[in-house]
């Protein structure tokens, strides 16, 4: 069986203090986003890429990768939930959807397998995620208010595996209720379907601050996926 990727890239970045939006900087020979979405194309289970842009990219059709004939692109909106709804609705509605961060450039071809065999025959879908290792403290006005319990917090990574219409439906309508959708699981937990955490590798960093770049061109250069 195969599946649809969504990959939402119409970030600008701003904690990277960079002159140019994250996805489009350089590990190495390809930039961030190339190479988050080779590692999807080459995948035999993936069949094509929704590829979510900034309306002002004048970047991606620059790089060789917008020739792909496996590609669609499609316009973001001013949150990351907008931008993966804005992908979502340039998909077939009847599938099951992987949506990824561009920025997460060291995800493997092993645990995106591990994801869907995991997740192909569940109701409510899956994401990946690591188990919290630090204590975990909830602070208040700069002091620790609570020692909080890490046997059950999780790490939210992705991909995160969905069936399309029902994870368009529970955006839309968790958004016009006001509840903050930073992942697409938040979304079906509004929703109250249960989703799998299904455990990933914990070098599926997000590239988030400039430290970041250098980490990640590291964990790729040791991964034999
Ligand atoms: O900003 P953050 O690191 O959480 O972004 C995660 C991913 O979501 C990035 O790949 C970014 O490009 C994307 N994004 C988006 N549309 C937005 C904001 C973020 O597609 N409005």
């Amino acid at each position: 069986k195969q599946y649809t990727a969504l990959l939402p890239a119409a970030g600008i970045g701003s904690r990277m203090q960079a002159s140019l939006p994250k996805q489009y900087l350089r590990l190495g020979e390809q930039t961030i986003l190339e190479t988050t979405a080779k590692v999807f194309l080459s995948h035999p289970a993936i069949k094509n890429l929704i590829i979510v842009l900034h309306p002002n990219d004048t970047w991606f059709y620059q790089l060789p990768l917008a020739k792909d004939g496996r590609i669609n692109t499609v316009v973001g909106g001013d949150e990351r939930a907008d931008s993966v709804l804005a992908g979502l609705k340039a998909a077939k509605q009847d599938e099951w959807i992987l949506v990824h961060d561009a920025a997460r450039p060291c995800i493997t071809q092993s645990d995106i397998s591990k994801l869907i065999s995991a997740v192909e025959q569940q109701q409510c879908g899956g994401i990946l995620a690591t188990q919290v290792r630090d204590t975990m403290k909830r602070g208040a006005d700069g002091k620790i208010a609570q020692t909080v319990s890490r046997e059950q917090l999780w790490h939210a990574l992705t991909p995160q595996m969905f069936k399309v219409k029902q994870l368009k439906d529970n955006i839309q309508n968790a958004l016009l209720t006001g509840t903050a959708i930073t992942d697409e699981a938040s979304a079906m937990e509004w929703a109250n379907c249960p989703v799998s955490l299904v455990t990933g590798r914990s070098d599926n960093i997000k590239v988030t601050c400039p430290e970041d770049l250098a980490l990640a061109k590291w964990f790729i250069s040791q991964q034999q996926n």
